[in-house]
Order: C-alpha cells, then sequence, then structure tokens
C-alpha cells in the first residue's frame, strides 16, 4: 500500500528551501520557489534587496506618530474587489518633521540612484487586510521602489509574469523595461494572471523596520503581493501580520 507521507513531503520541500536560503548567506530572508533559471536568479539578487533594521524603535515610532493622526481619520476600504489592494487606507505626504526626513534622505541614499519623488505614499494595510499581485504602472513610476514596514513582519511574494502579457522594450537606461499591451494603462496598479504552477517565484519576509528596495526587473518582471495573514508563512513559520503601515518612496518614470 502506498502512503503518501504529507508530512516527510513538506519537510523535504522545507529543507530544499533551508538549503537554498542558507546558500545564500547575504540573505536569509528570501525564499526561492520553483526552477530559477541561473541569469534570471542572478539578476533578481541584485534587484530585490531587503535591509533588516533600516530604522530604530524610535525612528519607527517618529515616523508612526507624524502619520497617525491622519491616517487614523481615513476609514479602510474594503469595497473594490477588483482593486488591487484590500483594507487599506492611503495618503501621500510630502512636508516631513525633520527627523523623519533624515530617515528618507537615507533611504534615497540606500536605494536610488538619483532623486525620490516628492510625494511619499503611506499605506496602512488592515490586519486582515491584503495586498494582491500587481506591478505598479510603469507610467506613473520609475525603476525603484522601496519600503520601510512599520509595526508589523509580513510575507511579499513576487512572481514572475508571463511575457506574453508584458512586453519587453530596452529602457534608456539599458534596463528591461515592460510596457502593457492593453487597456489597463491607466490603472496605477496592473494585475496581470500570475500562476505559481510551472513558474518561479520568492517570498521574502519582510521584518518590521527593514527597508526593501525592489527595482529594474524585479520591479518589471515580477507581480508583487503582501499575503494575507491566513497564507502569511515564511519558511514553513506563520508569520502575524497586523496592522501594517508602509512607507513608499518611488522614482519618476
Ligand atoms: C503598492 C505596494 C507595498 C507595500 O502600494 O503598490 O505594492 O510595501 N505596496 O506596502
Ligand atoms: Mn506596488
Amino acid at each position: 500500500m502506498v502512503v503518501f507521507n504529507r508530512s516527510a513531503a513538506i519537510g523535504q520541500i522545507l529543507r530544499r528551501c533551508h538549503r537554498a536560503v542558507a546558500e545564500k548567506n547575504n540573505n536569509k530572508l528570501t525564499c526561492y520557489h520553483g526552477r530559477w533559471p541561473s541569469a534570471e536568479l542572478k539578476d533578481f539578487e541584485q534587484h530585490m534587496r531587503i535591509i533588516p533594521d533600516f530604522i530604530s524603535e524610535v525612528e519607527e515610532q517618529q515616523l508612526h506618530e507624524e502619520v497617525e493622526p491622519y491616517m487614523s481619520r481615513l476609514r479602510y476600504e474594503f469595497d473594490h474587489w477588483d482593486d488591487a489592494i484590500h483594507g487599506f487606507r492611503e495618503t501621500e505626504r510630502k512636508k516631513w518633521y525633520p527627523n523623519n526626513r533624515q530617515v528618507l534622505e537615507r533611504v534615497r541614499q540606500a536605494a536610488f540612484e538619483g532623486a525620490i519623488m516628492s510625494y511619499v505614499h503611506v499605506l496602512d494595510l488592515a490586519a486582515e487586510g491584503v495586498i494582491k499581485p500587481h506591478v505598479d504602472s510603469t507610467r506613473y513610476c520609475g525603476n525603484t521602489i522601496s519600503g520601510i514596514s512599520l509595526l508589523s513582519d509580513s510575507v511579499m511574494r513576487l512572481v514572475r509574469t508571463s511575457a506574453a502579457k508584458y512586453k519587453q522594450r530596452s529602457g534608456s537606461d539599458g534596463s528591461a523595461k515592460v510596457v502593457s499591451d492593453n487597456a489597463e494603462e491607466d490603472a496605477y496598479r496592473h494585475q496581470p494572471e500570475t500562476k505559481l504552477e510551472n513558474n518561479f517565484y520568492a517570498d521574502l519576509l519582510l521584518p518590521r523596520r527593514s527597508l526593501y528596495i525592489m527595482s529594474h526587473s524585479a520591479r518589471y518582471n515580477f507581480t508583487h503581493e503582501i499575503l494575507a495573514n491566513e497564507h502569511s508563512k515564511f519558511l514553513g513559520n506563520a508569520i502575524n501580520k497586523t496592522r501594517r503601515i508602509s512607507i513608499i518612496c518611488r522614482n519618476d518614470p
């Protein structure tokens, strides 16, 4: 009699994942799934980075204190099922207190080659909120997106998009750029279909107070999403996502 031993199979997958992670001693926060072509993997490692403890607890508190009075007056939006984000409230902020401005300048230096957009995006995701797989529009956003996570750990998943949907052309900086070929043009976040089977993707643990930097191929050729709490796992461990505020910097297209 053949008995499928589920826990043994899961154990094997986890060990594989652990090994893949252990081999990369520069970044233990990424878990690769599926068969990654080696050139893609190399490219991804370069263009999707996480810096743990980018801000201190005090800096986290100062950022939170600056945005909370405004944020707490908005209501979380859950209404539109076709939207990329559920259970969120958001704003853009241009003027920051000096301490927080210093943090943003550090982000700019760590993540960007030049200037960042003067409006910084603040996204408050409720504990039960979710960011579904999407690609930020190439019309409104340049080659780099960075995010500081406040208040909660979370798991971000990046899934390779289908080349048929997103065409490649060469950007002026020599990087691959994506051109949308359909009427989604105006949407701030495009939601191409993603599949995990016969594909490759990465799960990233975004610890509270970390900075992620998603640029070039990682930004154009992959969807990104924040897993809902019930799916929020990293290396087999549940990652309890509570309310999370992200401070997101982008550059111009
Ligand atoms: C977005 C997004 C990620 C984050 O707002 O488009 O992907 O870190 N946010 O909150
Ligand atoms: Mn996005």
